[in-house]
């Protein structure tokens, strides 16, 4: 097939999967940009880019995108390398309209998956991943700001993503204009204006995730994510399907009081609760408790009921006490009381 077999045809294949990675890019950038203009409906977003069936199709032909233009990157590579020859070992003087990205690309594009790879592990493996494996996390995977003050408090990260947007400010700008060359659009007078399209796209979608970097890290630092009076009202709520999928007809009665509440005093009735339930379940794994429920009837169906109830309420419990740990509001009143003489 003249797509697969000839050069031509593989470098078309690159360009056309190139310009569908630098829409993705850009409209990942956009959705960043809700973020930091209003958290809450990220989250919503997130909700909505979930394990639906449109966002799993969407993730899975952008990882075919992606396959494809990292194999075909690769065979066009060691092409162009065996049609060099020897030529590569010799003293050969390049033209300067090549420029450094151009010869490049391929080790550029090696620093973006390095980073895309770190990048997945910290979002998408805890989000999309988590959701559609079933997995149980003490975060929820709709809970995209918690993911972003968890990656950015690292030290780390906003280091690993300066270095992925600068490999990736180089190989989009030169992928940019040269996929236009690939599809046959060689022309004298539209290259250069395409050359400074391509520059101003992408430089300022770059600047972009180097703005969003830079305010997420400030932020995670300052533990905004977590201390955010609307976010927390959010997180709140984040519970109710974790004790409405337990506990059936009386979760939904909870849940309804949980999204009527503050966060606060459902934070203390959550834990509360935890502890009481935890308790009651410990004493009826004593062997003369169980003698007991074994003689009733429907005694066993009874403690299995319980035991789910139990199970929701602990994954809420876990949740808020993971919002408690790591509140520095909550660290600066314990610092202030430890120091407080006695
Ligand atoms: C400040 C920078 C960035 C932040 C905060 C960010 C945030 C996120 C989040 C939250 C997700 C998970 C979405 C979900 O599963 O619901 C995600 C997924 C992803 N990100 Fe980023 N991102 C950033 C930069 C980038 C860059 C520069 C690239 C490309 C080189 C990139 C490529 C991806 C890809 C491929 C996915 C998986 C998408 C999917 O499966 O649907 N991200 N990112």
């Amino acid at each position: 097939m003249w797509l697969t077999s000839s050069s031509v045809g593989r470098k078309f294949i690159m360009a056309l999967t190139g310009a569908f990675l630098v829409l993705f890019v850009t409209f990942h950038c956009l959705m960043n940009s809700v973020a930091i203009l209003w958290p809450a409906a990220y989250n919503l977003v997130c909700e909505f880019l979930g394990a639906n069936w449109y966002a799993l199709a969407a993730s899975a032909i952008l990882a075919a995108f992606i396959i494809v233009h990292i194999i075909y990157a690769s065979v066009l590579t060691i092409q162009n390398n065996k049609a060099r020859g020897h030529e590569k070992y010799a003293i050969t003087s390049r033209p300067k309209s090549v420029e450094w990205s151009s010869k490049n690309m391929y080790v550029l594009g090696i620093v973006i998956l390095a980073f895309l790879i770190v990048h997945l592990i910290q979002f998408w493996a805890k989000m999309q991943l988590v959701e559609v494996l079933g997995c149980e996390s003490q975060i929820p995977p709709v809970a995209g700001t918690l993911f972003i003050q968890e990656a950015f408090a690292q030290p780390w990260t906003p280091v690993v993503y300066i270095i992925g947007f600068i490999a990736l400010w180089f190989h989009m700008n030169h992928g940019f204009w040269s996929m236009f060359q690939s599809v046959g659009w060689d022309n004298t007078t539209w290259i250069p204006r395409l050359k400074k399209i391509s520059c101003w796209w992408v430089s300022i979608v770059i600047l972009l995730f180097v703005a969003q970097a830079v305010i997420f890290t400030v932020r995670a630092n300052e533990g905004y994510y977590l201390t955010n009076e609307e976010l927390r009202a959010q997180y709140k709520d984040m519970i109710v399907p974790m004790i409405e999928e337990e506990m059936g007809a009386e979760g939904a009665q909870m849940g309804n009081a949980i999204k009527n509440m503050p966060y606060e005093q459902v934070s203390q009735g959550i834990r509360q609760m935890n502890q009481q339930m935890s308790a009651q379940l410990e004493q009826m794994k004593s062997p003369q408790m169980q003698q007991v429920i074994k003689s009733q009837p429907g005694g066993q169906e009874q403690l299995d009921a319980m035991a789910k109830q139990a199970a929701g309420i602990q994954r809420a419990a876990a949740f808020l006490d993971y919002l408690e740990q790591n509140d520095p509001q909550t660290d600066a009143m314990q610092m202030q009381m430890t120091q407080q003489p006695r």
